[in-house]
């Protein structure tokens, strides 16, 4: 019988990523990628295989500039929503009524994938800041088709042009979020694309995988617990009650990396910049008490969400937009897995040990008790 939860498992194999002692996307470091590659080469490295030269790069640029002007149905279905439909569930819901209004829906070529997934990655990012201004009452503007994703989302959500630094860190956390072998949401995704079902399908499970507090739903659990725990004279404390208290403390621990996560390393020095810039430093001190408490009593180091809880919260980004904004990084190595999966399919279907009760004769419903 297998450990529960698959753990240790070897589920299927992949040329997308590797996380075996160091993270590595189609072969490149994410020390590399993440300080001289924008999130839009490392959307096309991932779908397409390899790094664009200057003129794919130029033509990938505009063909999300045009998906990023959203089909007019889908705009409407938004403005209809409940007014407190959770951001995660405005995704789901987008993901899959945007298949709807696809050029592609009906085929599923790989070249027809590869169009699609370019169109989700850059529409996605507009669903959540379209959600966005609509929940917060503000007119519908037009994203800059000649500016990259995280320049948009900064933008459309603050209302202001973003300074270069802040556009440079939210291209950081998405290229670090955009990719990760078979976690739960990817080997969802890939579990539904094995079934042969369309692309868009693959990536509106995946989203729902992706929600939960133990896998991408945990960067706005930490932001909570940072806000909560408030003043670093409270931190702890806090921590120290918690962990008596058999708390799960959200941002730490991971099902691979029980030494640590290499993408928190390379957030760090994102976090204690943006949080001096902008005069936050008084929940880094917070962060860094939890941190040598959790390490300390749990021997457990933080995950990739716990410095980008903080990152985003010193871009000013609104915390129930960060689970989102995983899924508009990661919908890049979804797709790229779904595409995968489908070039090399089998069905994903494992067994379960059976530990019902032994076979037993079936009672009429007259004669049940
Ligand atoms: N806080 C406190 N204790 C923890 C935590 C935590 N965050 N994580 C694990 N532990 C403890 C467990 O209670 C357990 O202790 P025990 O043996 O005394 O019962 C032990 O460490 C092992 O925990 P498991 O849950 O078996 O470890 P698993 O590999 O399944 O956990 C997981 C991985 C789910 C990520 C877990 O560490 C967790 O719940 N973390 C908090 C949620 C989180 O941050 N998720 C983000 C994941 S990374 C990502 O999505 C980018």
């Amino acid at each position: 019988m297998t450990g529960a939860g698959l753990e240790g498992i070897v589920a299927g194999q992949t040329a997308v990523c590797s996380i075996a002692g160091k993270l590595i996307y189609r072969g490149y470091s994410i020390d590399e990628l993440s300080v001289g590659a924008d999130f839009e080469e490392v959307a096309y490295l991932l779908l397409h295989g390899e790094l664009p030269s200057y003129d794919q790069l130029g033509e990938f640029r505009e063909r999300l500039g045009a998906a990023y002007v959203l089909p007019e149905p889908v705009v409407e279905l938004l403005t209809k929503l409940p007014s407190a439909t959770p951001f995660m569930d405005v995704m789901r819901t987008a993901c899959s009524v945007l298949a709807h209004y696809d050029a592609d829906v009906n085929d599923d070529s790989r070249a027809a994938e590869m169009r699609k997934s370019e169109r989700l990655v850059a529409q996605l990012a507009i669903v959540l800041a379209t959600a966005y201004r609509l929940r917060t009452g503000r007119a519908l503007v037009a994203a800059d088709p000649d500016a990259g994703i995280a320049e948009n989302l900064l933008t459309l959500i603050h209302d202001r042009k973003p300074d270069p630094r802040a556009i440079r860190a939210l291209n950081v956390s998405l290229i670090l979020y955009a990719e990760h072998e078979f976690n739960a949401s990817t080997f969802t995704a890939r579990t539904v694309a094995s079934t042969l079902a369309d692309l868009h399908s693959a990536i509106t499970a995946a989203i729902g995988a992706l929600k939960g507090p133990l896998h991408g739903g945990a960067n706005e659990r930490v932001l909570e617990v940072l806000e909560q725990v408030g003043a670093p004279a409270n931190a702890e404390q806090w921590i120290r009650d918690a962990l008596a208290n058999k708390k799960r403390v959200m941002g730490f621990g991971h099902r691979v990396y029980k030494d640590g996560d290499p993408r928190t390393k390379i957030l760090d020095p994102w976090c204690a910049e943006l949080a001096a810039s902008t005069g936050n430093q008084a929940m880094e001190q917070v962060a860094a008490t939890l941190e040598r408490v959790v390490r300390a009593e749990k021997k457990l180091p933080p995950n990739a969400d716990w410095p980008s809880a903080r990152l985003y919260y010193y871009l000013g980004l609104p915390v129930e937009t960060y689970t989102p904004l995983f899924v508009v990084a990661r919908t890049t190595g979804w797709c790229a897995h779904v595409m995968e999966q489908h070039g090399d399919n089998r069905l994903i279907r494992p067994m379960a040990e059976y530990i019902g009760p032994p076979e037993r004769p079936f009672v009429p419903l007259e004669r049940r008790s």
